[in-house]
């Protein structure tokens, strides 16, 4: 990220007549004072200033992709606005489960009959599903009026992009295989002006054998320490005062380092910054979970008592399969440790049903963890078969009605379980982060307790941003109704 200021002082040192330079992100910068020459034009063209709208898919990775991509519309002279209507739209996309493609080959249907009207306007696609070359086949063939097509590795040469698409008529396609450079220092939009992902790696190296992350988001690379402290520093100093610290398996942070570090001595450092008040992070591989990390996490008056701990499968055949690296038994003497370290934690999970050869018995060791553990909450996905990952060629003779019984089953005992976790707090006052006005009730505000849960209560906009304390007076599944201290009506 670049303060405003501060990249105004380089653009305006910037001769657009000279060769454009070759390092970044002196090129970057380059291509924005020259997509906003593009835009102003575009704009003049139009009659009005040009629109763009963002679409995004997927995880928190790609919902920070997007605040990136945003921040570079916004200072090349984009109006963003929320309607596919817009001169430009961009979908961020998620190829983790199949619904997610489907769902966008969907949304490019439509945009192709709102085209034909306005032959003007402008489509690009980014993100995971961008690096599967069979989609970027099928775009070509059967969805040819996309505009512009890039993944998960170039972002930061949006600008870049954007001016190759305006000054083409043809499809233009960037793709990289992986990457191992990380670049820094770009304008960047932030959804909450209070909160902030900060992605402190990127990729993923685990490989289980489900998953095409890895494969779309190439090998994990670490941020360097100073630049994620230094990132945050300036977030805080910009009224931020919760951070989510990104990455695909936070627990194995530095490996890549030149002078490694790992997550428990990250946190320790983040934990230092004044006026910083909570810290949480996402996600945590339960084989490399440290004793220091829970160590770190006990003592620490920041972190939030939220632990994102995906189990996966209960059962250890089955996660030998998936190549997860750990055992049902290991998983539970995990959480047992962690529950007795830190007895007002939150654990949530993820849990896929249906991995080829699972059975009945097999959902059964689920269940019986589910149990066990007592999540607050767990995101229970069917699994969805990714070409090229070792599971997609793995014999599945389960049939869809077991997989869905199996499914169903499940849900069902997660679902008591979060119900019974969350009620244990009623009448309890806990400090709760304003987060926005609640969506059906302007009289109430929704905020979030350290533990991940949320709170509706009565209160004003102005209160957004702000940490108070909050009596819990009603549990309603997940969530919770509550009432301000000394709030006056
Ligand atoms: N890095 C994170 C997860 C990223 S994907 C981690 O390891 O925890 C988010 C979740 O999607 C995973 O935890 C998994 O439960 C689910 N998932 C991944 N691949 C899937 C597939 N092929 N089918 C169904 N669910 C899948
Ligand atoms: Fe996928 Fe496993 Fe990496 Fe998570 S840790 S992104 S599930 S390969
Ligand atoms: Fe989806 Fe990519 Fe995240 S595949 S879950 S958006 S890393």
């Amino acid at each position: 990220m670049i303060r405003n200021d501060e990249l105004e002082a380089i653009l305006e040192k910037i001769d657009l007549k000279n060769d454009i330079p070759a390092d970044e992100p002196m090129r970057q910068y380059y291509f924005i004072k020259k997509a906003r020459e593009i835009v102003d034009l575009e704009s003049q063209k139009a009659g009005h200033r040009l629109t763009a709208d963002e679409e995004t898919f997927g995880c928190q990775m790609n919902a920070k992709d997007s605040e990136k991509l945003i921040g570079i519309l916004k200072n090349i002279g984009f109006e963003i606005i929320d309607s596919e209507e817009a001169d430009l739209v961009f979908y961020n996309t998620c190829t983790v489960r199949d619904n997610a493609n489907q769902r966008v080959y969907g949304r490019l249907g439509l945009i192709h009959s709102m085209k034909k009207k306005n032959p003007h306007k402008k489509v690009a696609l980014c993100g995971c599903m961008m690096q599967e070359p069979s989609v970027i086949e099928k775009i070509k063939k059967s969805y040819s009026f996309v505009d512009l097509i890039f993944g998960t590795h170039n972002i930061y040469k949006f600008a870049e992009l954007l001016v190759a698409m305006y000054s083409s008529d043809r499809m233009i396609i960037d793709i990289w295989k992986d990457t191992d450079k990380i670049v820094e220092d770009l304008p960047a939009e932030r959804k909450y002006s209070f909160k902030s992902g900060v992605n402190i790696m990127y990729g993923c190296n685990n490989f289980c054998s489900y998953c095409i992350v890895p494969y779309v988001r190439g090998r994990e690379r670490s941020r360097r320490p100073k630049d994620i402290i230094m990132e945050i520093e300036k977030l805080v100093s910009e009224g931020v005062i919760e951070v989510m610290l990104l990455g695909q398996n936070v627990n194995s942070y530095g490996r890549t380092l030149d002078e490694p570090m790992n997550f428990a001595q990250l946190l320790r450092e983040v934990e230092k910054i004044d006026g910083l008040e909570r810290i949480r992070f996402m996600t945590s591989h339960p084989k490399d979970l440290s004793d220091e990390l829970i160590e770190v996490m006990k003592n620490s008056k920041k972190i939030c008592r939220h632990l994102h701990l995906p189990l996966q499968s209960g059962s250890t055949r089955i996660l030998k399969a998936m190549n997860r690296n750990y055992t049902k038994e290991q998983y539970l003497a995990l959480a047992h440790k962690i529950r007795t370290a830190i007895p007002d934690i939150s654990l949530t999970t993820d849990i896929i049903v249906g991995f080829p050869g699972e059975t009945a018995a097999d959902v059964d060791e689920t269940i019986e963890v589910v149990k066990e553990v007592g999540y607050d909450n767990a995101f229970t996905f069917i699994y969805s078969k990714r070409t090229g990952t070792p599971a997609a060629s793995m014999p599945n003779p389960t049939s869809d009605e077991e997989i869905k019984a199996n499914f169903d089953r499940l849900l069902k005992v997660v679902q008591e379980t979060a119900r019974s976790r969350i009620g244990r707090l009623t009448g309890e006052i806990h400090s709760v982060l304003v987060e926005e006005e609640n969506e059906h009730d302007p009289a109430l505000v929704t905020g979030r307790m350290s533990n991940n849960t949320i709170v509706h209560f009565k209160g004003g906009k102005d209160l957004i941003g702000k940490i108070v304390n909050i009596k819990l007076t009603e549990a309603c599944g997940f969530y919770y109704l509550g009432e301000m201290e000394n709030f006056e009506n």
